[in-house]
């Protein structure tokens, strides 16, 4: 009986989506706090495998309700896609599927905003998904977005819609050359989707709250990760949200003093996708190795990840900044065919050591690690489901990361699937 929120450590594409469908089996609700469908969340079970992108990793066990929080950006047309998908494979959410009639709506400018600014801002490109995420948050911050709510009083969603046009209209020719559809057309857009979802749009907020005050397990689940944090990632090379632990309170209306718990996921190793500072960055054949056995590639743009070592200066600013409680440690596997291991336990620059995680892009650029190796065991983990089990090199190298980040890891997975999974403490 607790309220967890489970949040990626590094650049997101940790295995959240695993951790979560696992945890779900102990829970009562799963929450999305924050982002959009620029998340890309895998679970594989019973030889399937599904790409979650907007509904909460909970929603393949039957009885567990979902909400899609008011810190989440939603896409109507890729919500109304990712519902079908669900309903064409036989899983069924009705009564158990609720939206925030407060979260933000992504619109056609948005995404065509995102496309442009992309194409555009050269060395500063961000590398983004293109799903129009940061334009939406913007209008969000800006006090000018569509809600959910307005999509139940269909004059106030064409009141906004017209009110946003022109200015819109202006920016995408003048900027970009681009000619948007007509104000009709997007308005018939967006009611062409909205009886798909509009049934499923209540006070969440208020909803979690009396669930929580019925002693009801809650799980916040977090998108990208933490270093992809609006306010404390390697900015501005991150999402526009607050992917940290704090985003779940805001995202999803649950005061900070009921969160009972915090759940780090992290990977025995590192990727990045898009733009932007990673200084354990590989370029070497180790690099390719572990994107290979990784099979690192986007679960929501397909592009190659970029692959590093273990940084366990990240992952000791994630521990601290989101305070976790437990470190869930996925893809141990991936590291079996390595000779050796190393693992960043420092940043130098310009020869001296660092304290903590620079805030500056350049210095955090010019931020050379410091590596400590630890041997590998070149022997299969892949899916065993006991420590003990584990080839003495890999315990070791295990041990050795829960030293370096000061916390415990009570959970291993050792495979993508549900069952490949090493469980040595309790997690909820
Ligand atoms: P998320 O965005 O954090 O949910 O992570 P993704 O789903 O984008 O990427 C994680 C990838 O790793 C997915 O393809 C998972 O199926 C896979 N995965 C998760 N845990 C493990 C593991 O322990 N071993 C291996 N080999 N793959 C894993
Ligand atoms: P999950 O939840 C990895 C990255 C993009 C880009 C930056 C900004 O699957 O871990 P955006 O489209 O959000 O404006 O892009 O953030 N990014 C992710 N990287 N996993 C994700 O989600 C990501 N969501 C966004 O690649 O660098
Ligand atoms: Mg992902």
């Amino acid at each position: 009986m607790s309220v967890c929120v489970v949040v990626g450590m590094q650049w997101g594409d940790e295995g959240k989506g695993k951790i979560i469908d696992l945890l779900t089996e102990k829970a009562d609700v799963v929450a999305r706090y924050q982002g959009g469908h620029n998340a890309g969340h895998t679970i594989i079970f019973d030889g399937n495998k599904y790409i979650l992108h907007l509904i909460p990793s909970g929603i393949f066990r039957p009885d567990k309700i979902c909400v899609i929080g008011n810190g989440v950006v939603i896409d109507p047309a890729a919500l109304s896609e990712e519902m079908q998908m669900l309903k064409d494979l036989g899983f069924d959410y009705e009564g158990r599927l609720l939206i925030s009639d407060r979260a933000n709506i992504i619109l056609p400018y948005h995404r065509i905003s995102d496309l442009h600014k992309e194409g555009a801002s050269g060395s500063r490109k961000i590398g983004t998904t293109g799903r129009g995420i940061g334009p939406a948050y913007s209008d969000k911050i800006a006090r000018v977005g569509l809600r959910t709510c307005d999509f139940l009083d269909e004059s106030r969603l064409q009141e906004t819609l017209r009110s946003n046009y022109e200015e819109k209209k202006k920016i995408l020719k003048n900027l970009y050359g681009e000619n948007l559809p007509e104000l009709g057309e997007i308005v018939d857009q967006m009611l062409s989707h909205r009886d798909r979802f509009v049934k499923y749009i209540c006070n969440t907020q208020s909803f979690l709250r009396d669930r929580i005050a019925e002693g009801k397990t809650i799980l916040c689940e977090g998108a990208q990760g933490t270093m992809l944090d609006i306010d404390h990632g390697t900015y501005p090379f991150v999402t526009s949200s607050n992917s940290t632990a704090g985003g779940a309170c805001t995202g999803l209306g649950i005061p900070p003093a009921r969160i009972d718990r915090t759940l780090g996921v992290i990977k025995a190793y590192t990727t990045r996708v898009g733009e932007g500072p990673f200084p354990t960055e590989l370029h070497d054949d180790y690099g390719e190795q572990l994107r290979n056995n990784g099979d690192e590639f986007g679960s929501t743009t397909g592009r190659p990840r970029r692959c590093g070592w273990f940084d366990a200066v990240v992952g000791k600013y994630a521990v601290e900044l989101n305070g976790i409680d437990a470190v869930t440690l996925t893809k141990i596997d991936v590291l079996d065919q390595l000779d050796t291991i190393r693992v960043c336990t420092g940043y130098r620059h310009h020869g001296k050591i660092v304290d903590g995680l620079p805030a500056s892009l350049p210095v955090l650029e010019q931020c050379e690690p410091v590596y400590t190796e630890y041997p590998g065991w070149q022997q299969s983990t892949s899916g065993i489901r006991c420590f003990d089990e584990l080839p003495d090199h890999a315990k070791r190298y295990i041990d050795g990361l829960q030293d370096h980040l000061g916390v415990e890891i009570p959970l291993i997975s050792t495979g993508p699937g549900r069952e490949e999974t090493i469980l040595r403490g309790e997690l909820l």
